[in-house]
């Protein structure tokens, strides 16, 4: 029996208690699966405005109680509070700083976000240190915790609690750096450390929390193998391709895993009518479910699901033009459940005035509705300019809910094109990133559906599919234990 390991995991985001996109799935997934295992995990995040609210359920960590944190010439006092992440014995830590975190929402988007998750960061360190727990594995994540590596190099050196303390820093997304003003380096506790840092973006005047995780960690990961290879690319490296590809050797690609205790249709909580790949019927009745929720009269032609942030990495400018001239062309439905950028939801708002009866748009975050279109739908729509993995798709997956989506990132890694011939492959792949190209994958799709007994094995395939948390964590298991000797 190999010994357990003791992993700090450090993040923005952690569902159910902080979420908005797949980061925090990802987070709670891997640290719950890495629970069951018989690893100690620890978890870090802010106690943010919206928790504080409904602040039953937390217990306050008497050992870590108003500890003081200097972040250059700024002093703050943070204090703890622990509760069990759900459905595990891991220990997820609030720190409560009302004068960082008591804001609405998990990014401010303004100038003081940088300091606010390095702060965390810091606040990890003194956690540990007053707990007196030596983690042997700092696990960063995004640009938010990517001061991790560094401050682990600087700050916490000197102390022999860390001397074995590896770092990992996994990219979720490379398309957000976190960029701040050269002079936030004070602030930041950073003051004295500079040579540390890019000399090129401090020349700029920036700091890059992102390029300095990458630069420090001692192991990098992406989120799929493809997208561990496209980040090293010009094109979408996002101006830290050289650096990628300078440190190729430690860096990794590790597909995610998904939830299946809340992300499968024989047990959803969420869904009144269970089903399994055996027995569909229930899928039917979520359909109908779904229809009528949304307004739209039950009927046998295919619906096409979306569950997203509605931003230029998902792609939807391929639907201007795409969804009005496949509306006239067949009949079909949409389901649309989002909000983001305003171009999308006033399309998408427009597509249910202009196609009413067909088309329905849910703006805003709505747990329970992901779900009901996870199984209420027949096709689910992720035609994404460029995605690091993915989840919807993996979900819908499991859902019987045949996935279209372009060929990039974890898209192309976890979705394998449907031959009707050979009646192999769980969904519809288009290459490239054109209104052609999508509307050939619909078209594709839509054919597919017209034909029952294909259909229901399409359907069999994508549910046979395994990317639990169960199989997708030995990978990191092996690489914290390969760090760590
Ligand atoms: P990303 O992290 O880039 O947003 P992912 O596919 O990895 O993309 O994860 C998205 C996660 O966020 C999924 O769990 C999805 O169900 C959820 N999600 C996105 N938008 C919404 C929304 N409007 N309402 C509810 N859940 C949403
Ligand atoms: C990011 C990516 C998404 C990925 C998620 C979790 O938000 O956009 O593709 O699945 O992180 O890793």
């Amino acid at each position: 029996m190999p010994t357990p390991l003791r992993i700090c995991q450090v993040a923005a985001e952690v569902t159910p208690f902080a979420k908005t996109g797949g980061l925090g799935d990802v987070v709670a997934g891997l640290s719950r699966q890495l629970g069951r295992e018989g690893h100690d995990v620890r978890i870090f995040l802010p106690f943010y405005g919206h928790l504080a609210r409904q602040a039953e359920g937390y217990v306050p960590v008497s050992s870590l109680q108003r500890i003081p944190l200097w972040m250059g010439p700024r002093y703050f006092e943070i204090s703890v509070l622990t509760c069990k992440l759900p459905d595990s014995e891991v220990d997820a830590y609030f720190l409560v700083c009302p004068e960082l975190y008591a804001a609405e929402g998990i990014y401010q988007g303004d100038a003081l976000d940088g300091l606010r998750f390095a702060a965390l960061v810091r606040a990890t360190f003194e956690c540990c240190q007053r707990m007196q727990w030596a983690p042997q594995i700092l696990h960063a994540h995004d640009w938010h915790t990517a001061l991790a590596p560094l401050y682990l190099k600087t700050h916490y050196s000197w102390d022999r609690l860390f001397d074995r303390t590896r770092s990992v820093l996994t990219i979720h997304n490379q398309g957000y750096q976190g960029l701040v003003a050269r002079e936030s380096l004070e602030g930041l506790g950073l003051a004295g450390h500079a040579f540390w840092l890019d000399g090129s973006d401090l020349q700029a005047g920036l700091v890059n929390f992102l390029k300095t995780g990458m630069l420090h960690a001692d192991m990098i990961t992406a989120v799929s193998r493809t997208y561990a290879a496209e980040i090293q690319s010009a094109e979408q490296g996002f101006g830290l391709d050289w650096l990628l590809r300078a440190r190729s050797p430690r860096v990794q690609g590790i597909i995610n895993g998904v939830d299946y205790g809340t992300w499968d249709p024989v047990a959803d909580p969420h869904i009144p009518h269970p089903y399994s790949a055996r027995d569909l019927t229930g899928k039917r009745e979520m359909k109908r479910a779904l229809l009528q929720g949304a307004g739209l009269e039950d009927t046998d032609a295919p619906v096409v699901g979306i569950v997203s942030r509605l931003v230029g990495q998902k792609g939807f400018d391929l639907c201007f033009e795409a969804l009005p001239a496949l509306f006239a062309r067949r009949d079909v439905r949409l389901i649309v459940l989002g909000s983001g950028e305003s171009r999308y939801e006033d399309f998408f708002q427009w597509l249910q005035w202009r196609f009413a009866g067909r088309a329905w748009f849910y703006r805003g975050y709505n747990n329970q509705l992901s779900h009901w279109i996870e199984a209420g739908a027949d096709l689910f729509l992720m035609p994404s300019r460029y995605e690091p993995c993915g989840l919807n798709q993996l979900y819908s997956l499991r859902y019987g809910t045949p996935p279209i989506v372009r060929r990039t990132g974890g898209l192309a890694d976890t979705v394998h094109p449907w031959n009707p011939e050979t009646r192999t492959g769980t969904g519809f792949v288009f290459e490239h990133f054109t209104t052609e190209g999508l509307v050939w994958a619909l078209d594709q799709a839509l054919d597919a559906y017209a034909d029952p007994a294909g259909w229901r094995q399409l359907q069999q395939n994508g549910m046979a599919e395994d990317y639990s948390w169960e199989v997708q964590t030995a990978e990191y298991v092996e690489l914290y234990r390969r760090l760590t000797g």
